[in-house]
């Protein structure tokens, strides 16, 4: 298995480009099971959840191409099964994307369930009860959801949670029904907005994306279109605050700065220099890094994807933060590999008091999952001597090279296969 190896100390200098973002491009590519016409998507990063995304959709019968270039081109008009088996959701629990898409145009789904995960129990309840209240009927038999319906109608939908993935399946869903759903507390998120542009721009009607409450206008079936991925704002505020816990001076290119507005702006309290450009910014480290509290919420708040890379930022802090998450109860496993190396954090049920001003010393770690993985290199690139991370895979899910692009800024950083 690969394993990533940083030998910190080094300011990170030079430009970055941002590759397109996974959680936009996951839902995109489940949104091909809609129309039996062709989809064309670009700036698709070329990260392990996308192919497994594709893995699935060719089991199903979908013609899925997914090329490095970040182009794909997707045609559902031979669908032969409605079934996500467990083999593959159990490796993605963002393949229960395909339930909303596959009730909608074929009245039947068998999805098989996400079990646990790392971070938290994440339930997929409402995601059920929304399509239930729009007239599907659905069990859960042997681990799997068996959705049928003779054909979905509108509904009023109240998610008591916001849900990313919940939103995007009902919304999804809906475009197909027939009458009028509205979606209340719904996500705010980037990734939603860019999936409802991508539904209309093949027929779908809907309206109020980007805000809590979304409407969407059932039509008959929906067409072929060619949509371009927003830029991964997880992916940019990484290499945000890769350049600050180094006192580096990095350009982050090809991304939204806008996407960013709760980041980049704690980034500043953190005393960071953030320059917003019209393709990305600049961000510069300065000393002293100050120690401020967050909390993650949902969009347009700080975000639990850029929780862990901000306690590693935080071991560098000149005082003591405390970082709370409300989204995920167990989100926390990188304190426990930041520790090992040095670090001062006490968790506390959802909080963590990080005391900065630790020097970290490299050490063996291990990596719980994607987000963490990354915040354990940011942690390798500001300890003395040399850092391994190992269970990288999860770093592959989501990270396009992230090693050769951090190589490119100057890090002293390889993988070891
Ligand atoms: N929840 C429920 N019931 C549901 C659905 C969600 O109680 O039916 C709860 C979850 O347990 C959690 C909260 O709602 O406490 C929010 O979860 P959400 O459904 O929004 O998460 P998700 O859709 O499964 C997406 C991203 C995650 C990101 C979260 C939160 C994708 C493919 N995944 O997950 O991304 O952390 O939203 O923003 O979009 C990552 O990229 O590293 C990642 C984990």
């Amino acid at each position: 298995m690969d394993k990533i190896r940083v030998m910190g100390g080094i300011p990170l200098s030079g430009r970055v480009g941002i590759s397109g973002a996974k959680n936009a491009a996951l839902p995109a590519l489940a949104a091909s099971l809609l129309t039996a016409d062709t989809l064309q998507l670009e700036n698709i990063p070329y990260v392990r959840d996308i192919l497994t995304a594709r893995n699935l959709l060719e089991v199903m019968g979908v013609e899925a191409e997914v090329r490095e270039d970040g182009t794909a081109t997707l045609n559902a008009g031979r669908v032969r099964s409605c079934e996500a088996p467990y083999e593959l959701v159990k490796t993605m629990r963002a393949a229960i994307l395909v339930l909303g898409p596959l009730v909608a145009r074929f009245k039947k789904a068998r999805v098989s369930l996400p079990g646990g995960c790392a971070i938290g129990s994440r339930p997929v309840n409402l995601h059920i009860m929304g399509l239930e209240l729009m007239g599907a009927k659905c069990d859960v038999v042997h681990g799997y959801v068996e959705a049928s319906t003779p054909g979905l109608h509108g509904a009023h939908v109240m998610m008591d949670t916001v849900t990313v993935t919940g939103t995007e399946n009902l919304m999804m869903a809906a475009t197909l029904a027939e009458g009028e759903t509205v979606l209340d507390n719904a996500a705010c998120e980037p990734e939603i907005s860019d999936l409802a542009d991508l539904l209309r721009s093949m027929g779908a009607r809907i309206q109020g994306d980007g805000t809590r409450t979304i409407r969407i206008e059932g039509v008959r079936e929906l067409h072929g279109s060619r949509h371009r991925i927003i830029p991964d704002r997880i992916e940019a505020g990484t290499f945000a605050i890769a350049s600050a816990i180094t006192r580096g001076d990095v350009e982050i290119t090809k991304c939204n700065p806008g996407h960013l507005t709760a980041v980049l702006t704690q980034l500043g309290h953190t005393g960071a220099e953030v320059t917003i450009g019209s393709d990305g910014f600049r961000v510069r480290g300065r000393d002293p890094i100050v120690s401020k509290n967050v909390a993650t919420h949902p969009y347009p708040a700080f975000p639990t994807d850029m929780q862990a890379q901000y306690m590693a930022l935080m071991t560098q802090g000149d005082g003591s933060a405390v970082i709370t998450e409300t989204i995920f109860e167990n989100r926390f496993m990188h304190a426990l590999e930041m520790i090992r190396m040095g670090a001062d954090i006490t968790i506390d049920g959802r909080q963590a008091l990080v005391r900065g001003g630790k020097p970290l010393s490299g050490a063996r770690v291990l990596a719980s999952d994607l987000r963490a993985s990354a915040s354990l290199i940011l942690a390798g690139l500001v300890a003395r001597g040399e850092t391994v991370i190992d269970r990288v895979y999860h770093l592959d899910r989501g990270y396009y090279h992230i090693e050769q692009k951090l190589a490119r800024l100057g890090a002293n950083i390889e993988r070891i296969r």
